[in-house]
């Protein structure tokens, strides 16, 4: 099995809805949103938006008149946070959970709505004290803990932008993060806990923030209850800033009144520099377009209980942990640690006591719990749940019946959503009253324009593989590469004129159901993690027993893809396995736990192009056996 490896014959297995499903669904008819989206687009999405609350409506949907730099809900008033809390909390949904967390080692903390708007306006206080306003950075370094949910609200609360920086990263990711982002504020916690494991996370900012010119201000979140290193004059206790009097006694704080288009989060995603480039979401788009995928999609309805358990540190997390569920007045829970701690049931012990009913995971940690089998999910009553998703890799068929047999119990239709950092939110998905396929992430949603095309940019026949690209715009896309727009235009608009390329490879079937293959670039989805092969190459480099290294990634039966890395030494170098090790480390204490390489091979040379380039396509194929394709501008 691979990641990838699935069929696509078009006339396989399917699986149809029941009619209990498709009675309730929000979108009874999938087929007649697709056509009015797809007959007016505009109307479509405005009929969307006006089902949240803006401070002033837009003039226009849609301004296409400066392609690729794309402006949705032109001359409209909002505040994302308006529609997550501040209208919820004028009703009755005060009183409801917004967000139920359960730690690693069991502690549980819920927040109602009006006691998250209550946290949210005491943290935006205290970010204001320190002088963040509006257009700021603020980079949160977290573990998965309500803190997290509540520093990201703060500071699009006060019109301030968000760097979320994964709690698995490591020092140079994090620092580059930083650097990048001239963040004035950096929020962290004392550690985390992952498999029983702290990950000190404070000290990780501290020899980051040795590598740069510090940011004013660090606040630690009180978690783990380890000693930690505190600077004096830099470094603060969250939990004594938000009793400081000031803050305490304002319990209150405006939203900032912000211009749809004005900027909401950055988030660094990997790409084919070492360079890790911030993709620009902004307010207004993103809250409508989140939103709208989320209530038709997962079919949200009050009484429900979601559970997302990716991480709020990528973009699954803002978009599907922090965002959307919060716009449409949804119970979340959050889980803080491993799916196997203490014992591989941790996750169905948790879908039961919270009574869990739709459930979002991915098909690593699908494919990682069905290797202890049926018998723990089995122990536990699931009958809660009614609906599953999965994201962030191509399923295979095994791991989705799987899902759908032990944990849905044949009842509960699977959302496997395909998308991106860019795109921040589903662009093809089913919707529970559709016909499913294992391994198939269906049909574009309402008002999206998928395709598959050849080198030529012509659409390709059905079964045939080509280039995953998307023809018009949509409200949630990114609005640019963070102070590099040339390099929005350039990875993203240029390869085809008018169309967006997402970077994957995919077919199409005779049903227009789409099959992801996965990614043609520089991009390695490890776990559904993404990480850039130079960024790994460059953190190879950086120790000094390696001369050059080169990175690929491999089929793998539960990570759907590893890190292989070909290493060329120093003269002075030598190969032993101590060494290996040590590079492995080095990996991971520079770039993150997840980007550690499966394994290592020392070499003599690099394939490489005249020009210089690795050609990582020749290494792949030599690895997997397979025809090393055009190989005329190789040079060896
Ligand atoms: O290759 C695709 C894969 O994840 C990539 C986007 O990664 P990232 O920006 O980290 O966002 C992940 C969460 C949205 C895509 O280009 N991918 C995502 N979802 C799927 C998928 N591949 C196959 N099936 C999916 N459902």
């Amino acid at each position: 099995m691979s990641a990838g490896d699935k069929s696509s014959t078009p006339k396989g297995e399917v699986y149809s809805p029941s009619a209990d499903v498709i009675a309730q669904a929000n979108v009874r008819d999938p087929e007649a949103l697709r056509k009015e989206a797809s007959e007016n687009l505009e109307a479509y999405w405005a009929k969307r938006a006006e089902e949240l609350t803006w401070f002033k409506k837009w003039d226009k949907v849609l301004d296409d008149s400066n392609k690729p730099f794309f402006k949705w809900f032109v001359g409209g008033r909002t505040n994302i946070v308006a529609n997550a809390i501040d209208r919820h909390v004028r009703t009755w949904r005060r009183n409801k959970l917004a967000l139920i967390w359960e730690s690693e080692r069991g502690e549980v903390r819920t927040f109602s709505y009006h006691a998250l708007a209550r946290e949210v306006c005491k943290f935006s206080n205290v970010l204001k004290s320190m002088g963040v306003s509006k257009g700021d950075r603020v980079t949160i370094y977290m573990p998965r803990i309500p803190e997290t949910v509540i520093a990201m609200l703060a500071t699009a609360k006060i019109g301030a932008v968000h760097s979320v920086v994964y709690g698995g990263f490591s020092v140079e990711a994090l620092h580059g993060r930083i650097e990048d982002s001239e963040s004035k504020v950096i929020v962290t916690a004392d550690g985390g806990y992952m498999n029983g494991k702290v990950i000190e996370l404070k000290k990780i900012v501290d020899e980051a923030l040795r590598r740069t010119a510090a940011p004013e201000n660090v606040v630690v979140v009180r978690h783990t209850g380890k000693e930690v290193a505190m600077e004096a004059g830099r470094d603060y206790w969250y939990h004594d800033l938000m009793s400081m009097p000031l803050v305490r006694t304002s319990q209150r704080c405006e939203t900032e009144e912000m211009d749809a288009e004005d900027p909401l989060y950055i988030l660094y995603t990997s790409g084919t520099t070492g360079k890790p480039k911030a993709i620009v979401h902004t307010h207004g788009g993103y809250q409508v377009g989140v939103y709208a995928t989320f209530k038709d999609v997962f079919d949200i309805k009050e009484e429900d209980r979601w559970w997302c358990t990716a991480d709020p540190g990528w973009v699954t997390g803002h978009s599907y942990i922090v965002y959307a569920p919060l716009i449409a007045g949804a119970t979340s829970v959050m889980y803080e640690g491993a799916p196997t701690f203490p014992f591989p049931d941790r996750w169905w012990a948790i879908v039961e006591k919270y009574g869990v009913s739709v459930m979002y995971t991915t098909p690593t940690a699908i494919r990682g719990l069905m290797r202890f089998g049926h018998a723990w999910p089995n122990r536990h009553d699931l009958s809660s749940l009614r609906l599953l998703g999965s994201v962030g890799e191509p399923i295979n068929p095994e791991a989705w019946r799987w899902f759908y047999k032990n944990i849905g119990k044949e009842k509960c239709p699977i959302m496997d959503t395909w998308w991106q950092t860019e795109t921040g939110m589903f662009m093809i998905t089913p919707m529970p009253a559709m016909t499913l396929k294992p391994g198939s992430a269906s049909r574009p949603y309402p008002g999206v324009e998928a395709d598959v095309v050849g080198e030529d940019g012509k659409p390709v026949k059905p079964g045939e593989e080509g280039f995953l690209v998307l023809k018009k715009p949509w409200p949630a896309m990114l609005r640019t590469v963070y102070k590099d727009p040339d390099r929005y235009v350039k990875t993203y608009w240029s390869r085809y004129p008018g169309m967006y390329t997402a970077g994957d490879s995919a077919r199409k079937d005779e049903d227009g159901y789409f099959w992801i293959i996965g990614r043609v670039d520089d991009v390695i989805k490890v776990s559904g993690y993404r990480l850039g092969t130079a960024e790994l190459e460059s953190a190879f480099v950086s120790h000094p027993s390696v001369a050059e290294a080169a990175v690929i990634g491999l089929p793998h039966e539960i990570k759907g893809v590893a890190i292989h890395a070909y290493v060329i030494l120093k003269a002075n170098a030598t190969q032993t396995d101590t060494l290996v090790d040590e590079l492995k480390a080095h990996i991971a204490h520079e770039v993150g736990p997840i980007a550690k390489p499966e394994t290592i091979e020392f070499v003599q040379s690099l394939p490489k192009t005249r020009s210089g380039k690795i050609m990582r396509r020749v290494l792949k194929a030599r690895a997997l056996g397979m025809d090393e394709g055009d190989l005329t501008t190789l040079e060896e």
